[in-house]
C-alpha cells in the first residue's frame, strides 16, 4: 500500500460495436487497459486475439495489460508483443515450461506476469515469484465478466507480497474479477497494486463517470472512507 493503486479497466464487457468510444471514455482514468484473451480451451469462452490488441493499441497510448487465458502461451507471446502489449500475464497451468515463457516475454521487452486461478494453490506460483514483475490474483473463475468476487482470494495478495519479500524480491499484485465500488476498500486494504474493473465500469450507463468515480477513490482513499462512513446508517 502507500502508493496509489492503479486502475486497469477490462474491456471484456464493453460494447464491441463501439470499442473506440468505450476506450476514449475511460482513457483519462486508466493506468492500463486490461485485455482478456481467451481461447475456448483454457477457459470456456472465446474473446479476441492479437488483431483486437493491435486495434486497441492504435486507438490509445494507455499501456496495454494483456491477460492471456490460453493454452500454449510460448507460441503466442511474440505475436501479442508485436500487437502492442506492454505487459503480458499467462496462467501458471497453461504450459509446461513457465520459466522460459517468462524469459521470452522479458526478451521481447514486455513486462511478464503470472496469473493464478482460484483453484490453483499458491505454492505453484512460488518458484516463479522472483522472475515476474506482477502476479494476477483472480478473484473469480476465469472466463466471464460480471461474477462475484471471492473474498477469501484477497488473502493471497498479502501472502504473495510476504513470500516475495522473504525471498528478497518485490512483486506487484493485480486483483482481477468481481471488483466494484462496494468492495473496493477491501481490495485496497488487501494490498492490491492494480485493480481490474470490467462490468462495473462498462456495464454502467455512464462509463466515463463510473471510471472517474473508481479512479477518484483510488487517488484519494480518505475521501472514499468518508463516503463509506456517510453511507453507514446511523454513522
Ligand atoms: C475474467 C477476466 C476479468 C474480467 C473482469 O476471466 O479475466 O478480467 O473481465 O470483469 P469483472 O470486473 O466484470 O469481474
Ligand atoms: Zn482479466
Amino acid at each position: 500500500m502507500g502508493e496509489k493503486v492503479k486502475l486497469a479497466p477490462s474491456i471484456l464487457n464493453a460494447d464491441f460495436s463501439n470499442l473506440g468510444s468505450a476506450i476514449k471514455a475511460v482513457e483519462p482514468y486508466s493506468d492500463f487497459i486490461h485485455l482478456d484473451v481467451m481461447d475456448g480451451h483454457f477457459v470456456p469462452n472465446i474473446t479476441f486475439g492479437p488483431m483486437v490488441v493491435r486495434a486497441v493499441r492504435a486507438m490509445t497510448s494507455v499501456p496495454l495489460d494483456c491477460h492471456l487465458m490460453i493454452y500454449n502461451p510460448p507460441e503466442w507471446v511474440e505475436t501479442f508483443a508485436e500487437a502492442g502489449a506492454d505487459r503480458l500475464a499467462f496462467h501458471v497451468r497453461a504450459c509446461r515450461d513457465v520459466e522460459s515463457v517468462i524469459q521470452a516475454i522479458r526478451a521481447l521487452d514486455v513486462s511478464p506476469g503470472l496469473a493464478l486461478s482460484p483453484e490453483v494453490p499458491l505454492f505453484e506460483l512460488k518458484p516463479f515469484l522472483g522472475m515476474v514483475d506482477f502476479v494476477v490474483v483472480m478473484c473469480v473463475y476465469p472466463g466471464f465478466g460480471g461474477q462475484q468476487l471471492m473474498p477469501e482470494m484477497l488473502n493471497r495478495v498479502g501472502a504473495i507480497k510476504r513470500e516475495a519479500e522473504e525471498t528478497g524480491t518485490d512483486v506487484e499484485v493485480e486483483v482481477d474479477g468481481g471488483v466494484k465500488t462496494d468492495n473496493l476498500s477491501e481490495v485496497i486494504k488487501a494490498g492490491a497494486d492494480t485493480i481490474v474493473v470490467g462490468s462495473s465500469i462498462f456495464g454502467s450507463r455512464d462509463i466515463s463517470s463510473a471510471a472517474a468515480e473508481i479512479k477518484a477513490s483510488l487517488t484519494n482513499p480518505s475521501e472514499s472512507d468518508l463516503h463509506a462512513v456517510e453511507d453507514t446508517p446511523g454513522a
